[in-house]
């Protein structure tokens, strides 16, 4: 990370996670669908309301668990933002799906519910909404699209653990919603994820892909005498060490919440008039969403600005990064969806940066940070690049 004092992000330990694993090795089972892997999937399935959920390694192996087992075929087409990480596109392309990036709106960055009917076609197979920074997407306007056309809803939602959307957790929507236990989250263990399956006739299945092809969920169950192959599938478990070592997250959430949420204010409540006077944008969350608290981002009036700004604190000892390359503009986002259009992907990527954001954030350094942030000055540089670039095109 460099030498800087104020870093990014700063994964920590919040409970029992070291007791846990050590148990977990102990008992004598540290391979998939051991104890810890049940209780953390029992808890979530209790919390979410949701039939079915499978901890997998990564959000990633979910989104691929998804797709195959929403049998995703070539030429299909997948509809999704293009203000995403890679895997949300990537785990439908590995099917030879085709991605169709549609844009977002300017004030929550979430899918824009407006483009999506005109978007849909014969080969539509699934849309993707991405709940950014945990702020739920439009999913009544989404669902009824999807409806509709008979369309399957797949929910990335790597940000938005226990978020809720009118009152309901986000990742209960669709059919399927994936969740991220990446060290850069809320709720943790190194690499995790995990797969939410609402839709009971898709249960069976994805324990099956999810097992290598083979029925050994209901061998493990005792529904059968020998498990065998049965389905295409994959390694998709992560290992009972690290679902032990998520089961102390799970079980410390309201005290990751209650830091988080501290933090995304004092960044919202110090920023706000300044933010204000110099035209740049702090995140929207609508009245009817309930955050996750997972991020803070400002968008800069300019992609200089940003640049600048990201500069700025690094000459202070601080971490700030931008997020998302918009994938149309990527080098496959190109080949694979040459004609894609996304103006307020476009503008919002240049222009956004991520301040540091972590559970243990002390006061002290969340204050230089704001200091630092209040001391740029590069206002004035900016209008002159700009009214520079003006004449030039002129
Ligand atoms: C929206 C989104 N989806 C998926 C992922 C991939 O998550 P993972 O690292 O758990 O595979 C990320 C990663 O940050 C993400 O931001």
């Amino acid at each position: 990370m460099g030498d800087y004092r104020i870093v990014f992000n700063n994964p920590g330990l919040v409970g029992h996670e070291l007791t846990y694993m050590a148990d977990a090795i102990l008992r004598g089972h540290s391979a998939g669908n051991g104890t810890y892997t049940r209780r953390c999937q029992e808890l979530l399935e209790r919390k979410l309301g949701s039939p079915k959920v499978l901890l997998t390694t990564s959000c990633t192996d979910a989104l691929e668990l998804t797709a195959l087992l929403l049998d995703i075929k070539p030429d299909d087409e997948v509809l999704l933002p293009s203000f995403t990480f890679v895997s949300t596109a990537n785990a439908f392309v590995l099917r030879g799906a085709r991605p169709v990036f549609v844009d977002i709106r300017p004030d929550t960055l979430n899918l824009d519910p407006d483009l999506l009917s005109s978007a849909i076609t014969s080969k539509t197979k699934a849309i993707v909404p991405v709940h950014y920074a945990g702020v739920g997407c439009e999913m009544d306007r989404i669902c009824s699209v999807a409806q509709n056309h008979s369309v399957a809803v797949v929910e990335d939602n790597a940000h938005g653990l226990f978020s809720r959307y009118r009152n309901k957790f986000l990742g209960t929507f669709g059919c399927c919603a994936t969740q991220s236990f990446h060290e850069s989250k809320n709720v943790i263990c190194g690499e995790g994820g995990a797969l939410v399956v609402n839709e009971p006739a898709l249960v069976e299945r994805a324990e099956i892909l999810r097992q290598k092809g083979t029925d050994r969920s209901r061998f493990d169950r005792g529904q059968v005498d020998k498990y065998t192959w049965v389905d295409v599938g994959s390694s998709f478990l992560p290992s009972d060490i690290l679902a032990a070592f998520l089961f102390a997250q799970l079980e410390r959430y309201e005290y990751i919440q209650a830091k988080r949420k501290k933090i995304w204010d004092t960044y919202f409540d110090q920023l706000s008039s300044w933010a204000e006077e110099h035209q740049v944008q702090l995140p929207y969350i609508p009245d009817y969403c309930e955050q996750s608290y997972h991020m803070f981002y400002m968008i800069m009036p300019s992609a200089a600005l940003r640049d600048a700004m990201i500069q700025h604190l690094k000459r202070s000892g601080i971490m700030a990064v931008f997020h998302y390359v918009p994938l149309h503009e990527s080098q496959m986002g190109r080949r694979l969806a040459p004609n894609a259009s996304c103006p307020v992907t476009s503008r919002a990527s240049s222009c956004l940066l991520r301040l540091p954001f972590y559970n243990d954030l002390s006061e002290s350094d969340q204050s230089e940070v704001l200091k630092a942030i209040r001391r740029f000055d590069a206002w004035k540089d900016d209008q002159a690049r700009t009214a520079s670039a003006a004449t030039m095109v002129q």
